[in-house]
Parts: structure tokens; sequence; C-alpha cells
């Protein structure tokens, strides 16, 4: 008996030591191998603040610059915001394909909160909701399909018609354009019509529905805004500068309008005998007709899918348009060179088509340049770490701020040769695309969350400006010479010219 409870007690020796060693190890190998991977390199920090003194009015510049001492994985505090700033093709690379799903989340600024739009928005909601993949996969389907963008493809080449126009009587009266606002207006158009059939934007001021084209902008420039709530989130109900504000009443002005298109369309719906034409349907019609299995889309969904649209795609596309004519009225020769193409491909008299395009790579690549400096979201959308997860030997903690600074991997020297030149050139004959597959080059990001509105605004860019070289000669106004033009970037969720580009248009051939 005594053998029994001998041999009883040595195994519960044996057994306890046993756990005891297997507790201490696994709690060291875990203490270790998150010792193991460092946090990344990043500048002193100041008491509470952090590192808020090093960012400056231009962001991805000071950010750029920083990186040349901290390494293409950088960490800065931002208050009490933890952001890691990636600043070479192949830590992009890591964020925008090896790590993509963890790295798919959103840090949604104070404004966007002040609307509740991050539970509701294809831009703010995480990449893990079932809803953002509802979003995307309608999105993807029903606005930038291949057959999608060919059933918009008259009234996109009307609306650019439109837009020569309004230059052509500027030309007559020998008036500068102001080429952000009028693009602005174009793009405006061709979205508003994809989701309700109709225009929202008037290159006359006072035909402008509700001043919707200036409440589109301000809700821009709020978005981008500093907030100190964005870095120290326990003030947020204070709204020191007031974006919770500014923000309200503008959705509150923009969601009248919408809901007076989406309630005209309910309207007809219920008072039609027979059901409309489906091939004529646009976006809202769709998703008024939306029976899904997964999850219902009511009014307030369609209205913040609206905003989406609108603010994530008519800004982008116009500034890029204005930065473009900006390089080539820096450019002349660029300009004559591109011109000549287009002449050459189109002939004296036609008009330029969306199916032209493929024909004139030398545009295609006046665009790509374009991008490559002037990319419209200088930090992508910023991303968040849903989870830690290690990027190039670095250990990035779960709910961190990431940036690619997609700005300064287009202007560093290592990756391209005279960055700072505007040559169109470096893209002729090479397969650099901006699909998201080359991360020296990723204006539209890449992955899970790259920008569905790619195919839309490569083709409304790259229309707009085949057919604005096509029908004008450009010159500065008041004797202004290329050298002298400002090329000063103002920073904010995009990226614009400070001093809006004025510039005089002179008819080369006839407008009809
Ligand atoms: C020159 C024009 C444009 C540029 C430079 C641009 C750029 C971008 C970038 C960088 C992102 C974030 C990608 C990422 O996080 O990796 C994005 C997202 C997005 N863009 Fe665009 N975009 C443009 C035009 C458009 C247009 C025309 C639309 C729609 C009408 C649009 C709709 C969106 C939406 C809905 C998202 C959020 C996608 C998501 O988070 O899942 N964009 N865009």
């Amino acid at each position: 008996m005594d053998i029994i409870l001998g041999q009883a007690l040595f195994l519960l020796c044996c057994c306890f030591i046993l756990s005891c060693f297997l507790i201490f190890t696994t709690t060291r190998s875990r203490q270790t191998s998150r010792k193991a991977t460092a946090l990344p390199p990043g500048p002193p920090r100041l008491p509470i603040i952090g590192n808020i003194h090093l960012v400056g009015k231009h962001p991805h510049r000071s950010f750029a610059e920083l990186s040349k001492t901290y390494g293409p994985v950088m960490s800065l505090k931002l208050g009490s915001l933890n952001t890691v700033v990636i600043s070479s093709p192949q830590a992009a690379r890591e964020v925008l394909r090896t790590h993509d799903q963890i790295l798919s989340g959103r840090s949604p600024t104070n404004s966007i909160r002040s609307i509740n739009h991050q539970d509701a928005s294809l831009v703010w909601l995480p990449a893990s909701s079932a809803r953002w993949r509802l979003y995307r996969r309608l999105s993807v389907t029903q606005l930038f399909s291949p057959q999608r963008l060919e059933a918009t493809k008259a009234m996109r080449a009307n609306k650019v018609k439109e837009l020569v126009s309004f230059i052509s009587e500027s030309s007559d009266r020998e008036e500068s354009v102001d080429i952000s606002r009028a693009s602005f207006i174009t793009t405006l158009n061709i979205i508003s019509n994809i989701l309700f059939s109709a225009d929202l934007g008037s290159y006359n001021t006072k035909d402008s529905i509700n001043g919707v084209q200036d409440t589109v902008i301000s809700v821009m420039e709020v978005v981008g805004k500093p907030d100190a709530a964005n870095y120290f989130p326990l003030l947020r109900f204070l709204d020191l500068q007031g974006n919770r504000k500014t923000m309200k009443v503008c959705i509150e002005r923009l969601f009248r309008v919408f809901r007076g298109f989406i309630d005209a369309k309910i309207a007809e719906k219920s008072s039609q005998s027979n059901p409309k034409d489906v091939s004529k349907n646009d976006f809202v019609d769709n998703l008024l007709n939306y029976k899904g299995d997964e999850a219902e889309i009511n009014i307030s969904d369609i209205e913040h899918l609206v905003l989406d649209m609108f603010t994530a795609g008519s800004d982008t596309s116009s500034s890029t348009l204005e930065w473009a004519m900006a390089e080539l009225l820096r450019n002349p020769k660029t300009m004559v060179k591109a011109q000549a193409e287009i002449d050459r491909v189109i002939g004296q008299n036609g008009i330029v088509e969306d199916s032209d395009i493929s024909e004139l790579p030398y545009l295609q690549a006046v665009v790509k340049e374009t991008f490559r400096l002037h990319p419209g979201a200088p930090f992508l959308v910023p991303r968040k770490a849903e989870s830690d997860v290690e990027i190039l030997g670095f250990m990035v903690l779960k709910d961190t701020q990431v940036l690619v600074n997609v700005w300064g991997i287009g202007r560093d020297p290592s990756v391209w040769e005279n960055p700072t030149r505007f040559e169109p050139e470096r893209f002729l004959g090479k397969e650099i695309d901006l699909r998201g597959r080359d991360y020296e080059f990723t204006p539209f990001g890449a992955g899970r969350r790259i920008c569905p509105g790619l195919p839309l605004a490569v083709k409304t860019v790259s229309l707009m400006l085949a057919s604005l070289l096509y029908s004008f000669d450009w010159k500065l106004p008041n004797g202004l010479v290329s050298e002298d033009l400002d090329m000063d970037e103002t920073f904010g969720i995009t990226l614009h010219k400070t001093n809006p580009l004025h510039a005089v248009p002179v008819k080369k051939r006839v407008i009809n």
C-alpha cells in the first residue's frame, strides 16, 4: 500500500514539475518572440504629443525626409496614435500583398465618426466586415465592371463634350479657365449620372443644385483637415477645430439632395404599371431593387454609399487632370508631343473617344507620370493593423495606423531615375502598371482595398486630358512663362494644387 502511495505521490510530483516547466517555457518563448521582433525605428518622442511636432504642413514630405534616417518601416507616435510609415516598394509589397488581410482595417477620422459614416461606408468599414464585402461586390459588379462602363460610355462622352463646349466659350471670350473647377464639374456629373441619372454640377454656378459642388469640396476639406481629436480621441466631444459641426452641416445638405433623387425614384417605381427596362437602371435603381440573402440595404445605407462615391471619386480625378495640365504647361515640348500623337490618331476634325485611348501610348504615359509625381492620395487611405504583424523583421502592433507613402516612393532616387523631372518617356515600352501589381507605383493602392473606381478614374482622366489637348492650344494667363508656374501643394485627404491652375485655351479647330 505504501509503495502504491509512494508511486502515486512520485507521479503527482512529476506531473507538477512537468506542468511548471511547460508553463515556464511557453511564457518565456512568447516573451522572447515578442521581444525578438523589435518595433520599427523612429525619431525621439516628446512627452504627450510624441512626434506631432514633426508632421508639419506637408506630412508626405516630412515623413519621406525622416524615412531617410529611420528606414522604410518607421514608427511615429502621433499623440496616442501609433503610426507606421512605409517608404519603399519592398515594404509596400509586405503591407499591400503579403499581409494585406491583417492590414486592411481603417482608422476613421473624427469628422467621419461625427456622422457615423464608419459603420456604413465602403471606404471606412473594416475589410473583415460582411457589409464591406457586400458593398465591395456591388460596386465592382454594378458600377465599375467592363459591361457597366460600356453602358455609360455615351453619357461620359457627352459630359466631356459639355466640358469642351464650356472651354470653347471661354476661348471665344479670350478668358482663362479654372481647370480644377471645370474638370471637377465634369467628374461630378459623370458620377452623379452613373449613380442616379442626373447632373449635380453646373458650369454656371447659379445653376448648381443647392450648392452641391461646393458642399462636396467642403466635405473633402473637412475630412483632410488637421484635428487634435484624431491624435487624442478623448478630445472628441470638445470639437476643438469645429470639424464635427462643419461635417454635420455639409452632410445634412448633401443627404437632403440625395434623398430628393431617391424619393423621386421610389415614387416613379410605385407609379409604373410595367417594370422599368433593367438595362436602363442606374446604381441607385439597382440598390433600391436589391434583394440579397445576407443583408438588407435601406435608404440610409444608399445615402452613405452615394456619399462615398462622390467624395472618393470627383475631387481625386479632377485634381489629377489639373496636375497633368500644370506639368504640361511647365513642359511645353511634352505638351506638343502629346498633342501631335492625338492629332495623328484622331485626324483633323474628329472627336476623341474612349476607344482611342489605347492607341495613345504617349498620352497614357503622361497620365502615369502625373500619378507618379502627384498621387491623389499621398498616403493611400490610411490602413489599420487588425492584429500584431511582422513587416520586414519589425513588429507592427494591433491598431497601429499604417501609412504607405506613395508620394515618397514615387520620388525616391533609388527607385526612379531623375525622380523630380516630368518625363513620361520613362513609362514607354515598360510593363509598369498602375493596377496594384508594381509596388513602386501604386497611386490607387493594391490588394483587397485597391480603389474600385480605378477603371472609371483612368478612363475619365485620360478622355478629359486627350480632349483638352486635341481641341485647344494652351497658354498661361497674364504673360506668365512656363518656368514661373508654381507647383505648390496643399495636403489633405487628396493632394491639391494650392493655387488653382488658370490657363487660356486657344481653339485649334472648329468645335461643334
Ligand atoms: C484619380 C482618381 C482616383 C484616385 C487617385 C483614387 C485613389 C484611391 C486610393 C489610393 C484608395 C485607397 C486604396 C487603399 O487603401 O489601398 C481609394 C479607395 C477608394 N476609391 Fe478611389 N481613387 C480615384 C478615383 C475613384 C473613383 C472615380 C471612385 C468612384 C466613383 C473611387 C472610389 C473609391 C472607393 C469607394 C474607395 C474605398 C475602397 C475600400 O476602402 O474598399 N475612387 N481610391
